[in-house]
This record gives C-alpha cells, sequence and structure tokens, in this order.
C-alpha cells in the first residue's frame, strides 16, 4: 500500500478549463494534491484532448504543488472508478471530490433527440453519480477499516438551470436538478461515513457561457471568483455543513433552500375529491411566494440588494 501523502488529496472532474481549471489550482494553491481530470471534448461533448488538463498539471507542479493527469470520461462508471483508483493509487489518499465536468446540448423538449437527451444525462448526471458512487464505496470501506469516520468533502455542480428551470434547457435542467436531489440523498447516506456532500450553482464567464455573457460584465464572472466556495466547501473549516446547495458567481453566495414544502390542507372529511380540489389548490400556490425567489436570487448575484438589506 502506498504511504500517504502528507497534503489532502482531491479529484476535479472537467478541470482542464473554465470553472475546474480554476476549481484545481486554487486546490492546489490551498496545499491540496490534484488529480486533475478531464476528457477534453468541445461544449457539446464531442470529441477528446488531453492538452487542456496536461497544462493545468504543469502549472500546479511549476508552482511547487502535486498533480496528476486523468483522461477518464466520467460517464463512464468503470472510468470513474479508475479515476478514483488512480489518486488513491497514486497518494494513497482521497479527501475530496469536485464533481465539476459537465456539458451543454440546449434544445427545447419539443425538438430534443434522443442523443441530446442521453449524452446531457450521461455527463452532467451519472457524471456525477459515478465518481461520487466509487469515492463513497471507498470512504465507507476506510471508516469501516479504521472504526472511525473519515474527514471528506464532496462538491457537485448543479446550475440555476436546474434549480429554478431555464427555457430550452430541458435534458441539461433536468439532469442539473438530479444532481442537487442526488446532493442532498449522499449527504444523508454518507453521513456516518463522516463524508459531507454539497453542491454549487456556479456563474462564470467560460466557453459555455460566453455567448450569453454581455462583454462590459464578463470580468466581473470570472470562474476564478467561484472557487473560493470550492476550498471552503472541502475544507475542514466548513464544519458540518452537508446537504446543502449554493449558488456561487462574482462576489454573491446565495443559499439555497430546495424541496421544503410550504403550505398544505386536509380534507374535511379525510377524502379529497377533484371537485373539493378546485377551490384549494390555487390558495395553496399563493401560499408559495418564497422568501427569495430565483429572479431576485440571480439579481443579487448580479448586485441588487436583499429585501430587508
Ligand atoms: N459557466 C457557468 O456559468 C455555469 C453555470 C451553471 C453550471 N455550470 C456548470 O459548471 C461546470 C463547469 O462548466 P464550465 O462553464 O467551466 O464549462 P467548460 O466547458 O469550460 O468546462 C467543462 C469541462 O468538463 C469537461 N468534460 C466534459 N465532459 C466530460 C466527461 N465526460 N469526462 C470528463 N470531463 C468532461 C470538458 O472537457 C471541459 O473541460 C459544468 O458542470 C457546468 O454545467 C456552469
Amino acid at each position: 500500500m502506498t504511504t500517504p501523502i502528507d497534503k489532502p488529496v482531491a479529484i476535479v472532474t472537467g478541470a482542464g478549463r473554465g470553472l475546474g481549471r480554476e476549481h484545481a489550482l486554487a486546490l492546489a494553491h490551498a496545499g491540496w494534491a490534484v488529480l486533475v481530470n478531464d476528457l477534453g471534448g468541445a461544449g457539446d461533448g464531442t470529441g477528446s484532448d488531453p492538452t487542456a488538463a496536461e497544462q493545468v498539471v504543469a502549472e500546479i507542479v511549476a508552482m511547487g504543488g502535486s498533480a496528476l493527469v486523468d483522461g477518464s470520461d466520467v460517464s463512464n462508471w468503470a472510468a470513474a472508478g479508475e479515476m478514483i483508483e488512480r489518486a488513491v493509487s497514486a497518494w494513497g489518499r482521497l479527501d475530496g471530490l469536485v464533481n465539476n465536468a459537465g456539458i451543454l446540448r440546449d434544445r427545447t423538449i419539443a425538438n430534443m433527440t434522443e442523443e441530446d437527451w442521453d449524452l446531457s444525462i450521461a455527463v452532467n448526471l451519472k457524471g456525477t453519480a459515478a465518481p461520487l458512487h466509487h469515492a463513497a464505496s471507498y470512504w465507507r470501506r476506510r471508516s469501516k477499516e479504521t472504526g472511525e469516520p473519515v474527514k471528506a468533502s464532496v462538491v457537485n455542480t448543479s446550475s440555476a438551470s436546474g434549480l429554478y428551470s431555464a427555457f430550452g434547457q430541458s435534458n441539461y435542467a433536468a439532469a442539473k436538478a438530479g444532481v442537487a436531489s442526488l446532493t442532498l440523498v449522499a449527504a444523508r447516506e454518507l453521513a456516518r461515513s463522516g463524508v459531507r456532500v454539497n453542491a454549487i450553482a456556479p456563474v462564470a464567464t467560460t466557453r459555455l457561457t460566453e455567448s450569453v455573457m454581455p462583454e462590459a460584465s464578463r470580468a466581473r464572472w470570472d470562474p476564478s471568483l467561484v472557487s473560493p466556495m470550492v476550498v471552503y466547501l472541502l475544507s475542514d473549516a466548513a464544519g458540518d455543513i452537508s446537504g446543502r446547495v449554493f449558488e456561487v458567481g462574482g462576489d454573491g453566495v446565495v443559499a439555497v433552500d430546495m424541496h421544503r414544502p410550504i403550505a398544505g390542507m386536509r380534507a374535511a372529511d379525510g377524502k379529497w375529491t377533484a371537485k373539493r380540489l378546485e377551490p384549494v389548490v390555487p390558495g395553496l400556490v399563493d401560499q408559495l411566494a418564497p422568501q427569495m425567489d430565483s429572479a431576485s436570487a440571480s439579481q443579487f448575484l448580479r448586485g441588487a440588494p436583499l429585501e430587508g438589506e
């Protein structure tokens, strides 16, 4: 067995460019050894090229850090397992996993092809579940061996599109909503083993968003501004924070409360009929007025004050 390296070890998926690259560099700056995973394809998931990930590894090594390249396709269950194994056999430990790899195949549901649907779900959702599964089994094994909870942390990448819905992104939004739900379930399942699981919904100028970001505001959404939250959530300083979803971008961080029941009503004689529901359901829906709706969350990230601020 490899003698464990004297620093925490993280895997960042999709770390060849964009947000993942910044997360990998920020973690290396914070003293982590980083497995830099990237398939290196285009923004729609086609093709592959190891160059970008190799460059990130070279940058980390040049600044005196520890990094290794990994070209696994995270949507391949077995390859994701080999990626986890690569980090553990190289450095003897694994402390953090940042599931960041993602692609876009934007289509309305009416125009969706089966390939667009399958690839988006494969990379964005299965590509989060597969590394998480293999890391979780590794950590559970470790925890059983030592008789103590491990101290490990996972950050998954959701999206405002999945949390609040976005026109034309039915496949992507479904996958990213799935990532948020997976985060909550995994946080509950892995708590006993000492693993925290959170998700971020980032806002950043990258090749995926450049075309919709006005030129003047691109610097404000530099992807490096998201990475401190990832470093924080991976670190022990995050205490017991787990099962949470945060929107992060520019100078803003927003805590998102998901899937919380807001309003309910019981049938007067123990049974609803469709007719009796008619006057009731609109009233329930009216009570759903959230504390901070998706529009105000996005406006807050873009600089508007919160109500009462
Ligand atoms: N940029 C934003 O504003 C924004 C908003 C919401 C969510 N996101 C999410 O943030 C994450 C990073 O996106 P980004 O904007 O930096 O885009 P990006 O295209 O710059 O980076 C994504 C990286 O993932 C890699 N990748 C894609 N498929 C892969 C696979 N199967 N296996 C391994 N690597 C793979 C790509 O090669 C690429 O380097 C994605 O999950 C994206 O959905 C981004």
